[in-house]
């Protein structure tokens, strides 16, 4: 992929696909309802498309038109959820949060599966979900940490409070799915602050009972613990999937490096535990707004305005580093926010990230390789990077290192550099999350 340097943004964008996370639980959630669901504005990403792959395998019927899905639920049987033992290997292909969440609702389940997953998913660390699940009754074997991941699933499975290792959204609904299964109460408590609350919020979309408590704790940083009831059954409701706000922050970011830029993306989902990348925008001095359109399915969505500048300014001292609780919040959208950093006036810092190099790609190196081929001044740091700024880039042949979110983040540097820049595997690999990408930016860049 070439792309030049482009002048500004300029459009309106009437929606981005939907929400990958919410999708995949829209997916899984469906296939254990009673009866039928109708999920529109499913994600058309591949990792979404892997999931209900999975289902599917499991017996779930699923027909899919366009970004409408139709699910026809398992719904309980008499102990367990009534999904059909696979006959093969469950392909989850790029996609981690496919194979984490379904290890979950798979340990609760009286027969054994085998989850399989591309390369870049089989050097992804799978103990995080492991643990908890033989904690749990279930038995589950890997590679040294790693997929091939076989779940021997059992039911039911026993009820567990269980402390979060890592602040992983994927890890607490795991826990969540198989605490569905197990007779009694299940709890998990994260580590700091929280991690998406999708699962959360869609069970209770679904009338399943749910307490989330929150736990004080130091910092100002409070701990959320979140509580289901086992062996519960429940109905099936349509549900209407939000943007996805992490797809729609690289055509934010676009906008925001470029003066004279004026961008509106509508429909975009604006849950709290994902919209952090726009307080952060803004506190790094992007014009950023945020208009309030309503909810879907329990979801807050709305339009983001944003409008370019030349060079940015933090609102306050401290702005240029981002570290602690909130990072978490922000995981999926640091390296873009990697990129931004190069045109903040003070640079920007990334600390508490280490999360970061067992993502897609290690995130720290790709980010820091290519900054640098781009000729900018970064530091390289065990949990994160620290980047000078404010520094103009310049084209040059990078790398996507396989990895979505390090080919749109680059693609949104290549607009803002000087001369241009080709994206060696960009083309391959955005499909995973957004496959619209380059052609929706293509619409709204102008040179
Ligand atoms: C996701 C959670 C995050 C995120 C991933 C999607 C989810 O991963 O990076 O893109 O849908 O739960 P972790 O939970 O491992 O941090």
């Amino acid at each position: 992929m070439r792309i030049r340097p482009a002048r500004r943004v300029r459009g309106e964008v009437a929606r981005v696909p939907g929400d990958k996370s919410v999708s995949h639980r829209a997916g899984l959630l469906a296939a254990l309802a009673a009866g039928r669901t109708r999920i529109s504005n499913f994600s058309t990403s591949a990792d979404c498309a892997a999931t209900l792959r999975c289902l599917a395998g499991l017996g779930v019927g699923v027909r899919r038109e366009g970004d409408t899905v139709e699910v026809s639920g398992a719904g309980r049987g008499p102990g367990a959820w009534a999904l059909r033992e696979p006959s093969g290997p469950l392909d989850c292909g790029n996609s981690g949060t496919t194979m984490r969440l379904l290890a979950g609702l798979l340990a609760a389940q009286p027969f054994a599966s085998t989850l399989v997953g591309d390369e870049s998913l089989s050097r992804r660390p799978m103990r995080r979900v492991v643990g908890p699940l033989e904690l749990m009754g279930a038995r589950l074997s890997t590679v040294d940490g790693h997929a091939p991941l076989k779940v021997e699933g059992r039911a039911p499975l026993d009820a567990i409070e269980y402390e979060m290792e890592v602040a992983s959204a994927q890890v607490k609904s795991c826990v969540l799915l198989a605490g569905l299964g197990a007779e009694g109460r299940t709890s998990v408590r994260e580590p700091a602050g929280a991690t998406r609350d999708h699962t959360e919020r869609m069970l209770r979309w679904l009338g399943v009972p749910l307490e989330v408590g929150h736990v004080a704790g130091e910092g100002g940083a409070g701990r959320v613990s979140v509580t289901v009831e086992g062996r519960t059954g429940f109905e099936a409701r349509d549900i209407e999937v939000p943007g996805d706000i992490s797809s729609a922050a690289f055509l934010v970011a676009a906008a925001a490096l470029l003066p004279g830029s004026e961008l509106s993306v509508g429909g975009v989902g604006l849950n709290p535990t994902r919209a952090e990348v726009l307080r952060t925008l803004q506190s790094l001095g992007a014009d950023v707004r945020v208009e309030a359109e309503g909810e879907r399915s329990n979801e807050p969505v709305g339009r983001v305005v944003v409008r370019g500048r030349e060079g940015l300014k933090p609102e306050a001292a401290g702005a240029n580093v981002l570290s602690g609780p909130r990072v978490a919040q922000l995981i999926d959208e640091l390296p873009m926010l990697a990129v931004v950093g190069t045109r903040v006036e003070g640079g920007l810092e990334i600390r508490d990230a280490a999360e970061l190099r067992v993502k897609e790609s290690d995130r720290i190196r790709a980010v820091v390789s290519n900054l640098r081929a781009m000729g900018a001044r970064v530091e390289e740091l065990e949990d994160g990077l620290r980047v000078e700024g404010p520094q103009r880039l310049r084209g040059a042949r990078l790398d996507a290192f396989g990895d979505h979110r390090i080919a749109m983040a680059f693609a949104v540097a290549a607009l803002a550099a000087r001369g241009e820049t080709e994206i060696v595997g960009a083309e391959e690999c955005v499909g995973v999350s957004f496959p619209e990408f380059f052609p929706l930016l293509a619409s709204v860049v102008e040179r």
